[in-house]
């Protein structure tokens, strides 16, 4: 009985022991969990809270600014500069974060351009584009009888090229005053503790869910639920990823646990990026294009970005016929910066490429003869037409994402980032936590066979080993009198440059105030196909005077989310947001 009763008292006791054990662990979970929902986000900057934050679409800062595509990637590059980072530290952090709230564009698995003035004038352009694999053949996307299978070069792992974005942050950190690993610290915390969605955000994950589960070999935090805005979200995967890069800088993305990941990620949909492409992968140094306008210097990103010539093109064709006196978004107005932008855009299929692999004739193209000469057939009131209008005789995505810096020096920084379409290829590499681009889709997949954005291309865009697909992305600076003045740039893939390039003629010509130039529609014609496409707000009766002019004109949901910064006449930092999307400033 003693002994009965002893056990009896014993398996009392044991179960006791379970409970309060379990009573122990939930209680700790609960302190953890409201510990982690109150805690403060940054040691030193306990005012950003990713559970709680707003989108602030246009606002002046005395000091420095940022402007991106999501408000906590805004708040953490302002922040970084009140720590006493530049420009610099606050667009390496402010790309770190991007990648972990704004996972459609936002990437470390894609590339992009950082084009940056120093105050002393220096000037830096990096081009941490995607490159071919060195498998890649120039008919892979090809099938047997030479039709081009666009699935490939856009879903899954086979439409990627090799990620560039961390070795870009890692160069540009050349140039900042922090230490790297404080600067990828508010990425990790975000991926690690979460963030709060946005609606956008949550819409796009829950469009994309079936995709993000066929085209990667496992689920990912993405795709964990139906989400909802308010919604946390975790990325565990991510924020170990983030970490690696953080204790072994390059070596923890392109080699490692990491690179094993992103080539075993490659078997489930015919990827090939091997261990070496990604060891051998390197950022180039590319000489921005610089030019005047109109008592403006301009400097923006040369090839293998399109953006830059074309936008220098643009702006000197229209030059001679003071679009100023024309009004904005005018028949007049639009009918000249449309025919500007079907020749700049012939000339981009036929003569822009890597400039490694094809001799891009940029001293021709920007020249104030060409640009002349290719105007001048140009009938003012007169539709032109793409059949006649091919590329000049010369001699020598929709999602991506900008952000913008101005620091308290006066460092400029403009970087625009892609994965290409959003959320890339769908793919997120198992274990990584972060998704792959489809960058493969830039490349000229067959001689005038149009891309995701109906751009053809031609022999100079061809797909070889080791080059970089040509972009439309186009980062763009300003300086008047040597002074820093403007950092401009947007998504949207080959509506890219023509949105600069209004951007621009609406301050310039117009006299916009930076916010106004950014938010009034816009619109786009890129040679082939011969039509006009317009944002749904674009003025109906520009629309139907140029369809009564010959023009095709077609309404498209909206182009881009353009973000930038303008020093004011009083020196204070003009940072401004795109209505379009949640893009948000910070400074201080
Ligand atoms: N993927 C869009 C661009 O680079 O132009």
């Amino acid at each position: 009985m003693r002994k009965l009763g002893s056990q009896i008292i014993v398996m009392k006791f044991k179960l006791d022991k379970r409970k309060i054990a379990l009573l122990i662990v939930t209680l700790l979970c609960v302190v953890v969990s409201l510990f982690a929902q109150a805690q403060p986000f940054f040691k030193s900057h306990k005012s950003i809270n990713p559970y709680q934050y707003e989108v602030v679409k246009e606002k002046s800062f005395n000091n420095a600014a940022v402007t991106s595509a999501h408000p906590l990637a805004s708040m953490v590059g302002a922040a970084i500069m009140q720590d006493g980072g530049n420009a610099f530290d606050a667009a390496i952090a402010t790309q770190f974060s991007l990648a972990v709230v704004f996972p459609g564009a936002g990437n470390i698995g894609g590339g992009g351009f950082m084009l940056a003035r120093k105050a002393n004038g220096e000037l830096i352009g990096i081009d941490y584009r995607e490159a071919a694999p060195k498998n890649a053949s120039r008919d892979m996307y090809l099938d047997e009888k030479g039709n081009p299978i666009q699935s490939k070069s856009l879903d899954g792992a086979s439409a990627s090229g090799i990620p560039g974005s961390v070795t870009g942050m890692i160069s540009t950190h050349n140039y900042a005053k922090l230490p790297l690993a404080l600067l990828i610290e508010p990425a990790i915390e975000l991926a690690e503790y979460g963030f709060v969605i946005t609606e956008r955000e949550a819409k796009g994950l829950n469009s994309e869910k079936a995709n993000f589960l066929k085209n990667s070999s496992a689920p990912s935090a993405f795709t964990k639920r139906e989400w909802k805005s308010g919604d946390t979200l975790f990325q565990p995967e991510l924020a170990a990823t983030l970490k690696r890069i953080q204790q072994k800088g390059l070596a923890g993305f392109y080699e490692g646990p990491t690179a094993d990941m992103i080539v075993n990620e490659m078997k489930h949909s015919g990827g090939i990026i091997s261990l070496e492409d990604l060891k051998n992968y390197q950022p180039k140094f590319r000489k921005p294009i610089e030019f005047d306008y109109k008592g403006k210097h301009i400097i923006s990103f040369s090839p293998p970005s399109s953006g830059g010539i074309i936008i220098a093109q643009m702006l000197k064709m229209i030059e001679p016929f003071k679009v100023e006196t024309l009004g904005s978004n005018t028949i007049e107005s639009v009918s000249l910066m449309v025919e500007a932008q079907r020749r700049a855009y012939a000339d981009r299929a036929e003569h822009m490429g890597d400039p490694d692999f094809w001799k891009v004739p940029t001293k021709t193209l920007i020249s104030d003869a060409y640009a002349k000469d290719r105007m001048k057939d140009y009938v003012p009131g007169v539709a032109g037409s793409s059949k006649i209008t091919l590329a000049g005789q010369v001699h020598e995505s929709e999602q991506t994402t900008h952000f913008s810096v101005i620091d308290m020096e006066g460092n400029m920084v403009a970087i625009t980032t892609t994965l290409n379409d959003t959320y890339g290829n769908k793919t997120i590499v198992a274990g990584a936590g972060f998704l792959l681009n489809n960058e493969m889709d830039d490349f000229s997949v067959k001689p005038g066979v149009p891309n995701m954005y109906g751009a053809i291309g031609g022999e100079a865009n061809s797909i070889v080993p080791g080059k970089r697909m040509l972009s439309s992305m186009t980062p763009t600076l300003v300086t008047v009198d040597n002074k820093p003045y403007i950092s401009i740039g947007t998504p949207g893939g080959t509506t890219i440059p023509n949105q600069v390039f209004e951007g621009l003629v609406n301050i310039f010509d117009h006299k916009m105030s930076l916010k106004a130039a950014i938010d009034a529609p816009k619109f786009h014609h890129q040679w082939i196909p011969d039509a006009i496409g317009v944002e749904s707000d674009f003025p109906e009766a520009t629309i139907n005077a140029l369809k009564a002019k010959g023009y095709t004109v077609a309404k498209r949901g909206r182009f881009g989310r353009m973000d930038g910064i303008m020093i004011l006449s009083d020196g204070k930092r003009n940072a401004a947001g795109d209505k379009r999307g949640d893009d948000s400033v910070a400074g201080y």
